[in-house]
């Protein structure tokens, strides 16, 4: 058997499988099955800064002007105070989590500007998180904000948040950068412990039929995965931060695809949501049989070896990749035909 402990975020976990931001650990049982289940470590759902911004709000018993001055998650979210078990409910489930299992419990905030409700990051500290999960999911709608501007944002989120936390911190990112490389050193140089790649947007879609536009959430597939890999294995080398890859990862070869890429951890939710949460042993024990049956005694041995600094044709993360695959495509003989 290979050894597949890894550390993560100055965490020592004993594989690299984490289960990401879902309602499948929204509760202490739950995250007890996905801990017996193999899982190493779990990422809590989020709290999104709107319902904190609001919770504050709430002490000047001003509830309903306080919706107001969020007009988007008056439409669309469910019930800020109690979605992902409200504030006071998700330092429970912290709590509580901390004393049921072993593996590490990340909690997760959601958020896009600097700001008191990053305060509650020390509540969660003080609850016993192991870590904290910054996801930055900006929608940059304004016209007028340069990329500059937003890049900027993230910088000063992640400084706020490195002040005042001891724990260590990690940053899930978007993909929507025009130099995701560069995104990720400067995270890395305002010391965040952890970049995971990449978040996945939820674009809404369009019902032309009563002409309204409607959430849609699918579940991820495979090939999303290569989009990660690719920047995994750009930034590889780069950062000091611990990089992690979710979206997309599946199986087995998936997670040991991140690992040649230079991810020290994989997330895992729409695999364990489609197949069931023993999915994850079974994911382990194929990683497992394939890394003796190539002669690796750790995965720890192979992090990074498939990345742009150390495969023999750094091309083909480059433009070459690009001309190579067009090129490379066949019409089909009938494609004509009609
Ligand atoms: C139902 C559902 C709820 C999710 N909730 C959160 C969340 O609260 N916070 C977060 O950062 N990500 C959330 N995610 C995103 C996942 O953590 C993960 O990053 C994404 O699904 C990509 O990984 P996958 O391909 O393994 O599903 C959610 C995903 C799903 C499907």
């Amino acid at each position: 058997m290979s050894d597949l402990s890894t550390k993560y975020l100055g965490l020592n976990l004993k594989s690299p499988l984490l289960a990401s931001a879902s309602p499948l650990s929204e509760s202490v049982d739950n995250i007890k099955r996905l801990e017996d289940h193999g899982l190493a470590g779990v990422v809590l759902p989020s709290l999104f800064e709107e319902q904190l911004a609001l919770e504050s709000l709430a002490v000047d018993s001003d509830l309903a002007r306080g919706t107001e001055s969020f007009p988007e998650s008056a439409n669309f979210f469910p019930d800020l105070q109690t979605y992902n078990l409200g504030p006071d409910g998700y330092l429970e489930l912290i709590r509580h989590a901390k004393e049921a299992v072993k593996v590490p419990v990340i909690a997760s905030l959601n958020g896009v500007s600097s700001g008191g409700w990053l305060e509650y990051a020390r509540l969660m500290e003080e609850a016993g998180a192991d870590a904290i999960e910054l996801n930055i999911y900006s929608i940059a709608t304004d016209a007028a904000v340069s990329g500059a501007e937003v890049e900027q944002g993230y910088i000063d989120l992640v400084r706020q948040l490195k002040r005042t936390l001891r724990i260590p911190l990690a940053v899930k990112l978007s993909p929507f950068f025009s130099a995701p490389a560069n995104m990720g050193v400067r995270l890395d140089e305002s010391r965040a412990d952890g970049i995971v790649l990449f978040n996945r947007f939820y674009q809404p879609d369009f019902d032309i039929d009563q002409l309204e536009v409607t959430p849609s959430l699918n579940l991820s597939r495979p090939e999303e995965l290569l989009l990660r890999l690719h920047w995994t294995a750009i930034l590889f080398g780069h950062v000091r931060a611990d990089l992690g890859i979710t979206g997309g990862v599946h199986s087995s070869r998936d997670l040991l695809k991140c690992i040649l890429a230079g991810a020290k951890v994989v997330f895992m939710t729409s695999a364990l949501l489609r197949n069931g949460v023993q999915h994850a042993a079974h994911v382990l024990s194929e990683a497992n049989r394939w890394l003796d049956e190539h002669e690796y005694s750790s995965i720890q041995q192979m992090c990074g070896s498939m990345s742009h600094g150390s495969v023999p044709d750094p091309t083909a993360f480059e433009r070459g990749n690009y001309m190579k695959v067009l090129s490379s495509y066949t019409l089909r003989a009938n494609v004509f035909n009609d």
